[in-house]
């Protein structure tokens, strides 16, 4: 099959691999025929993790059914699916509890798998024309007929639409807050259009990036450019002085300043400064426990230079990590197959499979009008 693989720091290209199959009695073979660049992915990408080269990447993948295990009851051949980025069992003490982003049984050692992607287990990515889903009956997500004209909506629901979804989750976000979201990328505007699904009163939205700023007003957000002035100061203005409700963090540890260097605290300082005392921020943006390659000494380690004076003192709480992607994927399916929301407002490019070198680049550059691309095997 083909597939995309990465070689070594921006460097991937589609190559023929070995078809995926079943392997186990409690798996489903998937033909994907549509399958997301992350965000996630750019870490990978720029060389930032220790991903083993080889490894084919790609985690928000939807498709058809074409084979199962011999232990699969409910998914049969024909369905159309989609797959949280997660790969959880169903039974251990996290995925009992809904925490499927931890669960313990996937990646012996570690809380959590996923596939394509560094540190989190054995299991080959979905940008490819084949997708071995282990614990399939529990994986799989179907989908309603008109997932094949709407097939740009319904994979949002692998990931960015939840990850966006649980952070406003994890914020504790309710009808009538006003929120701040730190990030325009595709995590950040579901995070937008989730807050708008929940009713919060005002939703404000950091990022540099005029195609991204202008992409949240479509669900009803305010643009902050934090080139035109400081993103704080800006947030205290719309909000007479008090700070949003609560906050969002949507960059992750690669956060930069205006020239492009890096420093890890840029995004959560800003949000402790922005949000009121006694808010709770939500923490989806990845911060990896070490960073060789990062900027300065507390960086490499995983640490930050992190406010914990001024959050301590303003009575702040937050959550973080993975999203747990089955928690929220049934009812945010439920919401496109109704009409209720169309989080493809997002997507800029859908291209074949062979076209992902150059997709990379583009969405790793943040060019512009590259906001998320969805890949055709
Ligand atoms: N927790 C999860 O389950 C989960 C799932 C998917 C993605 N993620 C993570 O979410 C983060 C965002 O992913 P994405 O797909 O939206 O991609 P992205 O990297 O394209 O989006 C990040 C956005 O942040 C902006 N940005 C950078 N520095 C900033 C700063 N200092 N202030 C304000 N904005 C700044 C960039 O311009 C960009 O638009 C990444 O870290 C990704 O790994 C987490
Ligand atoms: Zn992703
Ligand atoms: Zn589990």
């Amino acid at each position: 099959m083909k597939a995309v693989v990465y070689h070594s720091a921006k460097k991937i290209s589609v190559d023929d691999v070995p078809d995926a199959q079943i392997e186990s009695p409690t798996d489903v073979l998937v033909r994907i025929t549509a399958t997301n660049i992350c965000g996630s992915d750019l870490h990978m990408y720029e060389g930032r993790t220790s991903l083993e080269p080889g490894t084919v990447i790609g985690h928000e993948n939807l498709g058809e059914v074409i084979e199962v295990g011999r232990a699969v009851t409910r998914v049969k051949v024909g369905d159309r699916v989609c797959l949280p980025f997660n790969v959880s069992c169903g039974f251990c003490k996290n995925c009992e509890r809904g925490l499927t982003g931890f669960c313990l049984t996937v990646n012996p050692g570690t809380a959590g798998g996923a596939y394509g992607y560094a540190d989190m287990g054995p299991y080959p990515g979905g940008q490819a024309e084949l997708l071995r889903v282990p614990y399939g009956d529990f994986n799989c997500l179907r989908l309603p007929p008109d997932s094949v004209e709407r097939e740009a909506d319904y994979v949002m629901l692998a990931d960015i639409w939840p990850t966006g979804y649980h952070a406003t989750e994890l914020a504790d976000v309710q009808p009538g807050d006003s929120v701040v979201i730190w990030g325009a990328g595709p995590v950040g505007l579901m995070a937008a259009l989730s807050c708008d699904v929940k009713g919060a009163s005002k939703v404000m939205i950091v990022d540099r990036k005029p195609d991204r700023l202008s992409l949240a007003e479509k669900v009803g957000a305010i643009g902050i450019d934090d080139r035109k002035g400081d993103p704080v100061e800006q947030v205290l203005e719309l909000t007479d002085g008090n700070g949003a409700d609560k906050g969002c963090e949507c960059v992750g540890w690669q956060a930069h300043d205006s020239n492009g260097q890096e420093h890890n605290y840029l995004s959560m300082n800003g949000l402790v400064k922005a949000v009121r005392a006694t808010g709770a921020i939500g923490v989806v943006g990845v911060f990896p426990p070490a960073d060789p390659k990062g900027p300065d000494n507390l960086a490499k380690k995983g640490q930050m230079a992190f406010d914990f004076g001024t959050y301590f003192t303003k009575g702040l709480r937050s959550g973080t990590g993975q999203a747990n992607v089955k928690a929220y994927n049934r009812q945010l399916r439920d919401l496109i197959a109704s009409g209720r929301a169309e989080p493809s407002f997002i997507v800029s490019h859908q291209l074949p499979l062979e076209k992902a070198p150059e997709a990379y680049q583009h969405f790793d550059s943040r060019d512009d009008g590259w906001t998320k691309v969805i890949l055709k095997p």
